[in-house]
């Protein structure tokens, strides 16, 4: 393994990676340093050429120390899908669709389970527990079961119905709570009090982010390490974000890519979009969003608490920040369905809308590449398309127009 330590990125403090750690003692989230050196010592990017198509062919770049704790069920490596027609509708020549929806659980989700599982297992956890808009539930759930540990996930009774599914099919002890995420996060904190479990809630142990982190490896590989000039990404707790610019940072130490990283868009919905009134407003933190509400449910997380590191992202790499409405999201994933034969998820949707915006005003140019992140399939969220067909009787014909 080449993770030698745990950093804070506010304060510097450094933690061993032997011990069970969540926070820095400053309150901030903790990230995974390499020796980078050795790193390169040991893998070329021919190496990679030779490897199984999963997010473990960067395992030199990932925390888990031995083979044999590595719970797998061949996730990553998604594919670029061209949009060629959407592209041609926004006048972009180079359009691509990173589909994360065709992963174990639907979701990108999996990646930070894959890992952060993997890592739990082998620092010796039995019990996790997350509070959880449901993707991150059903994945972690599905993860713990392979792994042979205890999920305990708490989600808003408002989330896909198909997470409470996939938590129970998978054996998790699951509650619901009549609030939003961070009402599940306060409950999780006074269980955690009585219990000793491991906390694994978003940016609070500092693997989930590794796993994220492939996204950024993937598409820098994808483009042969010459990365595209924008990458749009639907932000939550952005978890993400932080993860694809964290690779895309190591990739340039390691002198994998030029320092001339991709344009990194966090797209929101309106209805919950505390990053992008932060980055309206320069500033580097966010504040608390009143009354979250919007169809892509995983966009619902009303402060976020990497919030700084996601608007370091955008700051760092000259991106944006932009608010969609729901509207604009329901028609962007009908959109790509109906021209590009993909169903996607609602937070993914909200990639193309924002993607609309940014060409109209100029922002991405015709020329530039340009990644869409698809986050989940829209299988997941059935009820976003309501379709109306007429029923038949057996003997009926169909009209004739
Ligand atoms: C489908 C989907 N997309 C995006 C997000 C936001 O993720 P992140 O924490 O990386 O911002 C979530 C989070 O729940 C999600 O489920
Ligand atoms: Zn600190």
């Amino acid at each position: 393994m080449y993770a030698t330590h745990l950093q804070c990125p506010r304060c510097g403090q450094t933690y061993e990676t032997e011990q069970i750690v969540n926070l820095c003692e400053c309150g901030s989230p903790l990230l995974v340093r390499y020796d980078l050196e050795k790193v390169k010592a040991a893998l070329t990017k021919d190496d990679l050429l030779l490897r199984e198509p999963s997010l473990w062919r960067y395992r030199q770049l990932l925390p888990v120390k031995k083979t044999e704790n590595i719970v797998t069920m061949g996730e990553g490596m998604t594919p670029l899908v061209p949009l060629d027609k959407i592209g041609g509708q926004l006048g972009l020549s180079s359009l691509y669709l990173k589909d994360e929806g065709v992963l174990p659980t639907g979701t990108f989700k999996t990646r930070g389970a894959a890992v952060g599982v993997s890592r739990a297992k082998e620092l010796g956890a039995k019990t996790v527990i997350m509070p959880t808009n449901g993707n991150a539930g059903g994945a972690w759930s599905a993860y713990c079961a392979r792994a042979g540990l205890k999920a305990v996930i708490v989600m808003p009774q408002d989330a896909p119905s198909i997470n409470r599914v996939e938590c129970a099919a998978a054996g998790a002890d699951l509650y619901l709570v009549d609030g939003l995420i961070s009402d599940a996060g306060k409950i999780v904190a006074r269980a955690l009090a009585e219990n000793q479990w491991y906390d694994v809630s978003t940016l609070k142990e500092p693997y989930r982010i590794e796993g994220k982190k492939t996204m950024g490896l993937e598409i820098a590989e994808q483009f042969q390490w010459n990365p595209p000039d924008v990458i749009v990404y639907p932000t939550g707790g952005g978890v993400g974000i932080i993860g694809i610019y964290k690779a895309l940072t190591e990739l340039a130490q390691l002198g994998w890519i030029d320092g001339k990283f991709p344009r990194l868009v966090a797209v929101q919905a309106a209805g919950c979009a505390p990053i992008v009134k932060a980055w309206q407003e320069n500033k580097t933190e966010s504040q608390f969003w009143p009354d979250a509400k919007t169809i892509a449910f995983g966009l619902t997380v009303p402060k976020a608490i990497g919030d700084f590191l996601v608007l370091e992202a955008i700051y760092k790499t000259d991106g944006c920040a932009l608010a969609v409405s729901d509207e604009d999201i329901l028609k962007a994933q009908n959109d790509i369905a109906s021209e590009e034969g993909l169903f996607i998820c609602p937070e993914g949707a909200a990639t193309l809308a924002a993607a609309r915006q940014l060409t109209t005003t100029g922002w991405i140019k015709p020329h530039e590449k340009v990644v869409l992140l698809n986050t989940g399939t829209g299988l997941k969220y059935p009820k976003t398309i309501e379709p109306n067909p007429p029923v038949l009787q057996p003997d009926d014909k169909l009209p004739v127009d």
